[in-house]
């Protein structure tokens, strides 16, 4: 069953948006350093399935023993496959990059020591709560009912990218429905609750039986690729199996190399992935964390859409007269900034806070928050919408 598909067999030599039938570490060796955006890699557990496991209707339950999995015959055979294929990633990953890895309780230990000894730097680690965990049939342990993920990069001092507000837009695990349809918005934490794989999402094969039997959830990789990563981006995928990552990374706007040894998944992965459409919204674009160009006050003022003098409110009370030069002038006559005021104005402290999201100005007789008007500046001047 495994083996290398020469049909498959691209030449792949950074040729992007492929799938590469192959062993990941050979493969990986072929392509070039700091050549890669995203990491993701759903590797062999070896999770040590031994007989057959029973529902509690007596059916059988189709759980993990592939072959691909319990491959390794000691911890040692695991924790070699697992330096060789991090230690690739390593290699090819951006200085700026980032890597996911996902592994439940049989491996997630021994990976997340061999990438501290490799040197990534972690990021985060997070919990996958499943919505609908398999049940532990026998009643023999508690009911595993989530995977973890290390979330890593090159070097301490990697600027790696993270779509903070994206992740807000994204993240319905701490906001409920209702709270999000009105408008809250929180960060997104590190314990995320998804259901497994399941209906249409789930591949069958020509019998109609899931085809992979741990294929992820497309809302899994989908978050993963949105929160860190960018449009036109590299992203990819030591373990493809059913090309999750490359549907959701086409999906994205993103480019993919997935690599998989087993023939059998790259053809239905690659069937797969000719039926994604890209849908380039703003989850895609990232468009909540672009930042505005900056503008200051004085071109905001020499444009005409400040007047010097003018007063700044907080709360109905004015607080500050802007002056010629884009400061607030306070009634004492001391000069000050937008951001130091409003630390000491709301907190009695002094904390800088974002001006721009509190001052407001008369218009038409009506408090309007001078970011209205620096909006309607950039929109107009700037082109910037
Ligand atoms: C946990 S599964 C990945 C599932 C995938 N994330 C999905 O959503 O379908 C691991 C995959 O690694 C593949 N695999 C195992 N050893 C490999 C190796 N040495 N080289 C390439 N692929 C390998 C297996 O065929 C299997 O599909």
């Amino acid at each position: 069953m495994i083996g290398k598909n020469n049909f498959l067999c691209y030449n792949h030599f950074m040729n992007k948006n492929v799938i590469i039938c192959g062993d990941t570490v050979e493969e990986l060796k072929k392509m070039p350093d700091e050549s890669v955006d995203l990491i993701f890699a759903d590797p062999p557990y070896w999770m040590r399935v031994e007989g057959k496991l029973q529902r509690v209707n007596g059916n059988d339950y189709d759980g993990c023993d592939d072959e691909w999995d319990n491959q390794f015959k000691t911890l040692e055979d695991y924790e070699n496959f697992t330096y060789e294929w991090l230690k690739e990633c390593k290699r090819v990953l951006k200085k700026d990059g980032s890597i996911w890895v996902i592994g439940g309780m049989q491996c997630i230990y021994t990976i997340g020591y061999i990438m501290q000894k490799l040197g990534y730097w972690f990021i985060n680690d997070v919990i996958w709560f499943k919505k609908n965990p398999t049940p532990n049939f026998k009643g023999t342990r508690l009911n595993n009912a989530h995977e973890t993920l290390i979330w890593a990069v090159k070097s301490k001092t990697a600027s790696y990218h993270f779509n903070y507000k994206t992740a807000k837009e994204l993240n319905l695990d701490t906001v409920s429905n209702e709270e999000f349809s009105k408008g809250t918005r929180k960060q997104m934490g590190s314990v995320w609750k998804m259901s497994l794989c399941q209906g249409e999402e789930r591949i069958k094969d020509e019998n109609g039986n899931k085809l992979h039997s741990t294929q992820k959830p497309e809302e899994l990789l989908y978050r993963i690729i949105a929160i860190s990563s960018q449009v036109g981006d590299l992203v990819l995928d030591p373990f493809g199996g059913t090309m999750t990552t490359g549907a959701m990374a086409k999906k994205l706007g993103r480019d993919y190399i997935c690599i998989d040894n087993n023939k059998v998944y790259c053809n239905y992965g690659k069937e797969r992935l000719k039926n994604i459409v890209p849908i380039i919204n703003d989850v895609a674009l990232a468009t909540f964390d672009r930042k505005p160009p900056k503008v200051t006050f004085t071109e905001m003022i020499d444009a005409g859409y400040f007047e010097v003098g003018e007063k700044l409110y907080y709360n109905d009370k004015a607080y500050l007269f802007l002056t010629k030069e884009g400061k607030g002038q306070k009634k004492d006559g001391s000069i000050t900034d937008i951001h130091s005021a409003i630390g000491q104005v709301k907190n009695n402290s002094e904390t800088r806070l974002n001006g721009w999201d509190y001052w407001t100005v008369m218009r038409n007789g009506r408090f309007t928050p001078i970011n209205d008007i620096r909006k309607k500046y950039l929109k107009e001047v700037k082109n910037y919408e």
